[in-house]
């Protein structure tokens, strides 16, 4: 049988048509059926790589240098969709095929900190569920903004940013960062010096020595240099005022009417991140 045309599922391929050899109507239903079948079996298998529930998640307690800090120590990370920027090698990836971005998972209870940082890309946080304070600058003091369940923040690469679950109970936010690959954190200077005192090594490649354990940096890597004042001075100061601009609340979300999908009824659509946002806050540049 020769191949037919193939349908594009990400990185994958699947052919999906056939070219029948059989001349009788019974065999070639038949065989059709055969095929069909044969393709669907195919098609779920692919499915159930790019499907995670919510209930098999697997945290990673461990995943960056401020894991142990007071206060940040009881944090779950979740690799959802690529390796993101993990500091833990034996973090779980949940879907590790390519997507041009990466979703990750934060679990947080109350009172519970992500240290400050920036990154290489852009960083979305989609709220979902529970309070939550973001910090921005340096030294977490610049700014600061509440987000609930359903808001939406799009933090540039330009600022640190960290962020601390308020609320009464235990929150979680997905976190989007860009490209397959989004690098290394940044992390602020305080984070190095609090790793040190709990054990924690952060290496050059990104990876994560654990001194407790009796782990050594091994031969030929040399510990990440802290970051310098160079380095923080190529970050923007953007006060609590300013961080308004960067965010979408679920109260003021701008529903599309008559557009798109929106245009069925029944059909609810809204554009959250994108062009419209980065204008309010590089309004030179778009
Ligand atoms: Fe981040």
């Amino acid at each position: 049988m020769a191949d037919g045309p193939l349908v594009s599922h990400g990185n994958e391929r699947t052919s999906l048509s056939i070219t029948p050899t059989i001349t009788s109507a019974n065999s070639l239903g038949k065989q059709l059926r055969q095929t069909a079948s044969a393709n669907n079996r195919k098609i779920k298998m692919t499915l159930k790589k790019r499907l995670i529930r919510y209930t098999d998640l697997k945290p990673c307690t461990n995943a960056f240098i401020d894991t142990r800090s007071p206060g940040s120590d009881k944090k779950e990370n979740f690799t959802l969709i690529g390796p993101g920027v993990a500091e833990n090698p034996d973090q779980h990836v949940h879907i590790s095929i390519p997507h041009g971005f990466n979703i990750g998972g934060a679990r947080q209870p109350s009172g519970c900190l992500n240290s400050q940082h920036s990154h290489l890309t852009e960083e979305v946080f989609v709220i979902h569920k529970g309070t939550w304070a973001f910090l921005s600058g340096v030294n977490a003091d610049d700014g600061k903004i509440i987000l609930n369940e359903g808001d939406i923040i799009s933090i540039p690469m330009d600022i640190f940013r960290g962020f601390e679950c308020i609320g009464d109970d235990i929150g979680y936010l997905y976190a989007v960062l860009g490209s397959d690959n989004p690098g290394r954190v940044l992390w602020a200077p305080k984070v190095f010096d609090l790793a040190k005192e709990y054990g924690l090594v952060l290496l050059e490649d990104g990876s994560l020595v654990d001194t407790t354990l009796g782990e050594k940096i091994p031969e030929g890597k040399k510990p990440m240099a802290v970051t310098s004042a160079e380095q923080i001075a190529e970050h923007r100061v953007v006060n609590s005022e300013e961080m308004k601009s960067i965010v979408q609340r679920t109260a003021t979300f701008k529903w599309a009417k008559n557009k798109g999908l929106a245009q069925f009824n029944g059909v609810e659509e809204v554009a959250l991140v994108g062009r419209h946002v980065l204008t309010k806050i590089y309004p030179q540049e778009n």
